[in-house]
């Protein structure tokens, strides 16, 4: 991960050029050169950079910010500018922004020995099913993807018809509960269950359980930034990586769905062949509807939020956990990089799986059914979990 400092600086920055200096004249550059390019400065380096002090940092921000919000009082939004048409440009910036955030609480979390103290979260009523019943797609032609070319990212477009064979898909996550039985049935020891690059994932890490959990006695505690405690059963599971999710949908003699499947589970609705641009309609997402917008610092009981429901009766698959997909990560036909190619098209092909849905660390501005994140099959500090699919 990054200093945080590194992330304040880059937002500000990602901000200045975007906001400013490629509004002025050609688009020059389409990540700041010097400290802040994350290409320049690899993850792994930015600890050694000579970043500013916080309060250089925060001056640095603001002065930026005063001048974009200057300006955006007399912005026009000219439909002649591709950046500036239906504000493009500044969406772009502020989902930048948004997904920092959630980076920033990666940060946080893996902290130890000093951890972040969250701030009171907000409580669930709780509910101890832990088994999820599954729901069935019939099949079909659906669409995929988006046209919006206001906020939507380069990779959601263009739409697309893709035809689905029918598959059933888990109403629910797959809950801490259901991922305790795999673990007890000795699920992190059977290598039938573990594909190649898992196996090896495997034997490279010795893990016996998902990040943040340590065994106490007979059962399993997690840690949630500040907080320890009993590994709640109906909570999603999170803080797994592809492999173990792959792993646990075999030992359920599951698969996990493609984006493909996962999208139209989400959004479509067989009775008026259309698509929802989130599962319960076309309301745009907020904290009463699905566990977004960093405020819980958990995953929530299943069944909590009772409206996130998609046409087919999936629940949750906005908020509480990305979603492991099966699929690599890759522009759609036609796909056309906008307005850089280092957001989405330098990290397509099979080094990435898809992920959807958000976390309940995204921010309800950069989420909706056809967002598409991406990481690496062994990721594990991302607020990551899964639901698995079967073929009809
Ligand atoms: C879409 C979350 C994989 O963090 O690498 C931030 C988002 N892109 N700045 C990332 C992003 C450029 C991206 N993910
Ligand atoms: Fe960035």
């Amino acid at each position: 991960m990054s200093p945080i400092i590194w992330d304040v600086g880059h937002i500000a920055h990602f901000e200045e050029l975007w906001l400013t200096q490629n509004l002025d004249g050609p688009i020059e550059f389409s990540e700041m050169p010097g400290l802040y390019n994350p290409f320049e400065h690899p993850r792994a380096t930015r600890a050694s950079l000579a970043l500013p002090s916080l309060s250089q940092m925060t001056a640095r921000l603001e002065e930026i910010r005063t001048r974009v919000l200057d300006r955006l009082e007399t912005v026009e939004f000219d439909d002649r500018n591709p950046l500036l048409r239906d504000a493009y440009v500044y969406h772009m910036v502020l989902q930048h922004e948004y997904q920092h955030n959630e980076t920033i609480l990666q940060t946080l979390q893996l902290k130890k020995g000093e951890p972040f103290h969250a701030p009171r979260a907000r409580t669930f009523a709780t509910r101890q099913s832990v088994r999820s019943d599954m729901v069935s797609f019939p099949g079909g032609r659906v669409t995929i993807g988006t046209d919006d070319r206001s906020a939507a990212y380069d990779n959601e477009r263009p739409r697309h018809h893709v035809d689905l064979r029918p598959f059933l898909i888990d109403r629910d996550p797959v809950t801490n509960g259901r991922y305790l039985e795999f673990i007890a049935d000795g699920g992190y020891q059977r290598a039938d269950l573990w594909s190649e690059g898992g196996r090896r994932w495997l034997a490279e890490s010795g893990a016996t359980a998902p990040k943040y959990w340590t065994r106490d006695g007979d059962s399993w505690i997690s840690r949630t930034m500040d907080l320890t405690r009993a590994v709640h059963p109906a909570r999603p599971v999170c803080h797994v990586c592809y492999y173990e999710a792959e792993a646990f949908a075999r030992w359920e003699g599951k698969r996990l769905p493609t984006e493909f499947e996962w999208e139209a589970a989400a959004s479509w609705d067989p009775a008026s062949r259309q698509a929802r641009t989130y599962p319960w309609g076309n309301a745009k997402a907020d904290s009463q509807l699905a566990n977004i917008d960093q405020l819980s610092f958990d995953t929530a009981p299943i069944g909590t939020f009772d409206q996130n429901v998609s046409p087919i009766g999936c629940h949750g698959m906005i908020g509480d956990v990305w979603e492991w997909t099966s699929s690599d990560f890759h522009g759609y036909p036609g796909f056309q990089s906008f307005p850089y190619k280092e957001y989405s098209e330098e990290f397509f092909g099979s080094d990435y799986k898809v992920l959807r849905g958000g976390s309940w660390a995204t921010r309800s501005g950069a989420i909706r059914n056809t967002f598409r994140n991406w990481d690496y099959l062994i990721r594990r500090q991302i607020f990551s979990g899964f639901r698995c699919a079967r073929d009809a």
